[in-house]
């Protein structure tokens, strides 16, 4: 529960945390620039950060966390960062998978793993396998993710499995969503302070909403994620 101070609307009001937010982390090469540090030392950090933050969500009793790390539109980065920043995910899969298999989490990959190194879409694939049976949270990873490219996706399979129009419906049109059983998004937060939408999750974000903070990635914390859940309870609270 998301308690608001009394003085808004003029009563107490107490609203449910959100189920599923999508965050996208934005912000890793400014915070790194404000340092005099290289990019991809931002990339690290941003990595890092992952931990803590999954750590406050699920301590707010947040069930399903999307985070977005890479999206299709990312291959225009110069080929250094590319490959870096795969190294540093790949070493932080190696590291974590076990401990989020231990904590009940599912770990679900949306995006495509075409073109990525063979190294690590194996290291994808057997955490997605390892963790398939857990059901106490879930991390969805936006790797290699575009939101147009999954809807795409979707109605290609739909045509291949020859659903007939009548019997297409927003229900089964979900289930071929790389989400497929995850929910609607309730919360988008996105660090960095841009208000783009970046191809994030348009078909589930839809009747979500839209929370923007300059905090950059690295530095999101328990205390801006409690800044964020309080935007999303006055935003849900005056729509009573
Ligand atoms: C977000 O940080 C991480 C990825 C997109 C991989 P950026 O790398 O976009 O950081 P800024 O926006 O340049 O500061
Ligand atoms: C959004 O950040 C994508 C991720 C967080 C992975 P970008 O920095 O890539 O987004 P744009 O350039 O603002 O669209
Ligand atoms: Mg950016």
């Amino acid at each position: 529960m998301i308690q608001l101070p009394k003085t808004f609307l003029e009563r107490e009001v107490q609203v449910q945390a959100p189920r599923h937010i999508g965050i996208m982390m934005d912000g890793n090469g400014r915070w790194a620039n404000q340092r005099g540090l290289p990019r991809l030392e931002g990339h690290r950090a941003g990595t890092q950060n992952v931990r803590r933050a999954l750590d406050a969500c699920q301590r707010a009793g947040i069930r399903v966390v999307t985070l977005y790390v890479f999206s299709t539109e990312n291959w225009g980065r110069p080929k250094d960062e590319v490959d870096g920043f795969f190294e540093i995910l790949g070493q932080v899969i190696e590291d974590e998978t076990k401990n989020f298999h231990a904590q009940g989490v599912r770990l679900v990959h949306s995006g495509s793993l075409d073109g990525i190194p063979q190294n690590l879409a194996n290291k994808v694939r057997r955490a997605v396998e390892l963790t398939r049976a857990n059901d106490r949270y879930i991390l969805n990873v936006a790797f290699n993710y575009g939101g147009r490219m999954e809807i795409l996706r979707a109605a290609q399979q739909i045509l291949r499995q020859r659903v007939h129009a009548d019997a297409l419906s927003e229900n089964l049109l979900e289930r071929f969503l790389y989400t497929a059983g995850l929910g609607d998004m309730d919360l988008v937060i996105r660090t960095g302070g841009e208000q783009r939408l970046s191809n994030f999750f348009p078909w589930q974000a839809a009747r979500g909403v839209f929370y923007s903070t300059p905090t950059l990635w690295p530095d999101f914390d328990a205390s801006e994620l409690a800044r964020a859940l309080e935007f999303y309870a006055r935003a849900v609270a005056s729509d009573d």
